[in-house]
């Protein structure tokens, strides 16, 4: 199956997508990951987007189609695909269903993370990851088992985005609300909108996806 997830900042849509990834074999497609390779990689869509990133503004939609359309060329996607963090815009979103036209596909499923704003601001500063494997970990809501060792790979290494700074997190809200939000619209007139609501446990969460992924498949 395909699958949206439409989620603001720090709703949780990383960490749901690598569980998803783990439990069916669905490829995970960040464009949010795709870009920060591509600006530590200092590709020319990389340079063009680092300011806008680290502003919490949205990336130009050709920049991000583009990157995205490679990333889904090359992908296994024969167990289906978790995309988070795209589409984002309106645009984004008829590109997107162009795309999967092209080869027969279409959504199955938009879910839309339903959290409230004053908590996704506590989420995001608390964030951090395994500098080796990417592996996602919080101060307050999910240390790892043995503490400053990632439970996936052993790493000790951990790091922190250049975007989690409560400023630009009040500016990817903003650009949330204004360019994002109105998806929810765009997928529910498809018939593809599931709302869940995001506020609970991860794991409790991961077994509203789970269930969702079983029924689209
Ligand atoms: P992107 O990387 O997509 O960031 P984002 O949308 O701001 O989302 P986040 O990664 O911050 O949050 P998340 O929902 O994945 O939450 P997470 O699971 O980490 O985009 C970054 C930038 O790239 C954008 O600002 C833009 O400039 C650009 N960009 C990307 N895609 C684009 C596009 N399509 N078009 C244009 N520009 C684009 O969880 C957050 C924290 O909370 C973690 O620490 C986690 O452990 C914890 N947590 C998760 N769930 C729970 C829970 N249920 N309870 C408690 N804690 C939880
Ligand atoms: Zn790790």
């Amino acid at each position: 199956p395909v699958l949206i997830l439409l989620g603001p900042p720090g709703a949780g849509k990383g960490t749901q997508a690598r569980m998803l990834e783990e439990k069916f074999g669905l490829v995970q497609l960040s464009t949010g990951d795709l870009l920060r390779a591509a600006v530590a990689a200092g590709t020319e869509a990389g340079q063009r987007a680092k300011a806008v990133m680290e502003a919490g503004e949205l990336v130009s939609d050709d920049i991000v189609i583009a990157i995205l359309r490679d990333r889904l060329a090359e992908a296994d996607c024969a167990k289906g695909v978790i995309l988070d963090g795209f589409p984002r815009t309106t645009v984004q979103a008829e590109a997107l269903d162009g795309l999967l036209a092209e080869s027969g596909q279409k959504i199955n499923a938009a879910v839309s993370l339903e959290v409230d704003d004053a908590a996704m601001v506590t989420r995001i500063s608390g964030r951090y990851t395994c500098g080796s494997c990417g592996e996602g970990y919080h101060d307050s809501f999910k240390q790892p088992a043995k503490p400053g060792t990632c439970d996936k790979c052993g790493g000790t290494e951990f790091k922190r985005r250049a975007d989690d700074n409560a400023e630009t997190v009040a500016a990817r809200l903003e650009a949330y609300h204004a360019q994002t939000a109105p998806l929810i619209d765009y997928y529910a007139a498809q018939h593809a909108l599931i709302g869940i609501d995001a506020m609970g446990e991860i794991d409790d969460i991961a077994g509203k996806l789970a269930a969702i992924v079983k029924t689209a498949t």
